[in-house]
């Protein structure tokens, strides 16, 4: 069933194009970079809307990388067609995400174990309640060994993905006080369409924005805090 439903409206690839572990970041331009530095015969199987996606080996397993923009109707759109058309089996989002604590200094890595949302994206299914997405088990417990392992600065916890990026209500900074760790704008929804359907999706984070003390990382601190988060994705295969 899923076969005949590809291509579709936004992946170009035919079926089987696309590994079983998909690695996703918001910009497609980081997708290619990926592809680029870690995979090894890397072919590219999507361009529509510049969303690049490529397929390639890293250590000899099959992976691919692919953008999913920004927002969550933008993921849920791809990770919907990865996980329901092409058979995908687990998606790692690699991302960043602005921190709502002075004690989540910039480049800490947070493992979003599960995503709370202002989103109504979760009232399609009609659940008799609130669901809580999160994060596959084996894939937060692995990663979290190999980031202790490393010796990376790293916290496990609650995020919020929201629909604001400028947060005009001022509101944000209240899941703070329920240990809510951070904030971005993607996990719900891809917790949730994985776990509609069975599969594995996990979301690793670096804190490039301080909301508590209006701190950034520049360009240079972010690249290096999305490698660590790359290096943790790829030690998945
Ligand atoms: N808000 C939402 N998403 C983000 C942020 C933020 O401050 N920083 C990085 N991604």
């Amino acid at each position: 069933m899923s076969k005949e439903q590809t291509p579709t409206p936004h992946i170009r690839a035919k079926y089987g194009e696309i590994a079983k572990t998909v690695i996703m970041s918001g910009d497609p331009l980081r997708a290619r970079l990926m592809a680029d530095k870690y995979l090894e015969d890397a072919v590219q199987f999507n361009d529509v809307r510049a969303m690049e996606g490529y397929t390639g080996t890293y250590k000899g397993k099959r992976v691919s990388v692919m953008g999913h923009g920004m927002g969550i109707p933008s993921i849920a759109i791809y990770s919907y067609e990865l996980f329901n058309f092409y058979d995908v089996e687990q998606i790692v989002r690699v991302g960043t995400c602005g921190s709502f604590s002075e004690n989540v200094p910039l480049g800490t890595i947070l493992l979003a174990q599960g995503a709370c949302t202002d989103s109504n994206y979760a009232s399609q299914y009609n659940l008799p309640g609130q669901f809580s997405p999160l994060a596959d088990y084996g894939l937060l417990r692995k990663t979290s060994d190999t980031a202790e392992s490393r010796g990376l600065d790293f916290l496990v916890g609650n995020i919020l993905s929201s629909d604001f990026f400028y947060d005009a209500g001022g509101r944000q900074k209240d899941w703070a006080a329920f240990g809510v760790l951070g904030v971005e704008m993607e996990s719900f929804a891809l917790y949730m369409n994985a776990a509609a359907v069975g599969k594995k999706a996990l979301s690793i984070l670096t804190v490039t924005d301080n909301l508590a003390t209006g701190e950034s990382q520049d360009s240079d601190q972010r690249r290096k805090g999305l490698g660590n988060a790359i290096e943790l994705a790829l030690d998945l295969l």
